[in-house]
């Protein structure tokens, strides 16, 4: 009985709250790595792992009943080299995974993360010039090179290429790369405001691709300036991206806030690794704790304005969300 009206008590909360968090909100992105029947465990992630794509697919058809409808894909490449080659090689891992999805998954929406990072030795999301030991940028190589991913993504169906390299013009050089080999349909997803920031650390252990020299603060946004992310936003926007995102996101509210007042496009922010993993220790294993915690962080970044968050919790949450009503 006392159950049944907490239970109803907490619904009439949900129903009368200003903002509610629901599945369709969310982006579930995955870890894709070759071979079979692998679920290999992320350390600094619990609860998140690399797998095979026939354990990718089957995962992803329990995402899609809780209602979530997009998925964000990286992929661990069979190698790496200085061109980045696997990144758009037809028999890629993410061209193999968009390929298997498409076929056995019709209606689930998939975003590709189109960068270098986990793809060249020196784990830096551009090409640099030959023999460079410093960061020295080969810039018409890098957009050619991210051009050619996004379309290599687009030919094996992605629905939405997004872009992290934080490359100046790479949205437009990838759309027009896109139009002249006929995916006019294919959109753009940006990561046009990323901050160079802490809170990715545990992802680059998921996908072994911290740098090996020098770091990203270069071309990452400092977490200082606001009027940048601002900036980079309406240049993306200009150069024809069709989403744009704010990332991290927790300490990156008022950049979200800010977006959405300024710009008619739908903003979305990125709840990155290390948001996740600080949530899982504070936990500690209990997962009501978690879900409270999730939930309230969560909500935050939708009261903000993101009208898409990517968030590692997804699945969880569609659980929540669908299981206990809240
Ligand atoms: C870079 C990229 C990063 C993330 C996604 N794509 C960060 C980086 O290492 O610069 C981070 C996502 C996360 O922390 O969850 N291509």
């Amino acid at each position: 009985m006392a159950f049944n009206r907490l239970r109803r008590n907490q619904i009439i909360r949900n129903l009368v709250s200003e903002t509610r968090l629901v599945a369709s909100d969310l982006i579930q992105p995955y870890f894709v790595i070759e071979g079979k029947n692998k679920k290999e465990v992320i350390k600094s992630m619990p609860g998140v792992y690399r797998l095979s794509i026939d354990n990718l697919l089957k995962d992803i058809k329990e995402t899609k009943v809780l209602d979530i409808k997009a998925i964000l894909l990286f992929g661990i490449p069979r190698k790496k080299d200085k061109k980045g080659t696997e990144a758009y090689a037809e028999g890629g891992i993410i061209q193999k995974t968009v390929r298997a999805i498409r076929k056995e998954i019709k209606d689930i929406i998939i975003i590709t993360d189109v960068c270098l990072c986990g793809y060249t030795p020196y784990g830096h999301c551009r090409i640099l010039k030959k023999n460079a030991e410093v960061l020295d940028v080969d810039v018409d190589g890098t957009l050619d090179t991210l051009a050619k991913i996004a379309v290599s993504h687009a030919q094996a169906g992605a629905d939405f290429v997004a872009p992290s390299a934080m490359m100046l013009h790479q949205v437009k050089a990838i759309r027009k790369a896109l139009d002249k080999n006929d995916f006019v349909k294919t959109k753009i997803f940006a990561y046009s405001a990323k901050y160079a920031s802490n809170f990715y650390a545990p992802f680059r252990e998921a996908l072994n691709s911290a740098p090996r020299f020098g770091d990203r603060m270069s071309y990452q946004l400092d977490f200082g300036d606001p009027s940048e992310a601002l900036k980079r936003i309406g240049q993306d926007i200009d150069e024809g991206a069709d989403m744009v995102m704010v990332k991290p996101a927790l300490a990156y509210l008022d950049i979200i806030y800010r977006a959405k007042e300024k710009f008619n496009i739908p903003i979305a922010a990125y709840n990155v690794s290390g948001e996740y993993s600080a949530i899982k220790k504070l936990s500690e294993g209990d997962k009501t704790k978690e879900k409270e915690l999730a939930l309230e962080v969560l909500t935050s970044i939708k009261r903000a304005g993101a009208d898409f968050i990517i968030s590692y919790f997804g699945k969880e949450v569609g659980k929540w969300l669908m299981v206990d009503g809240v």
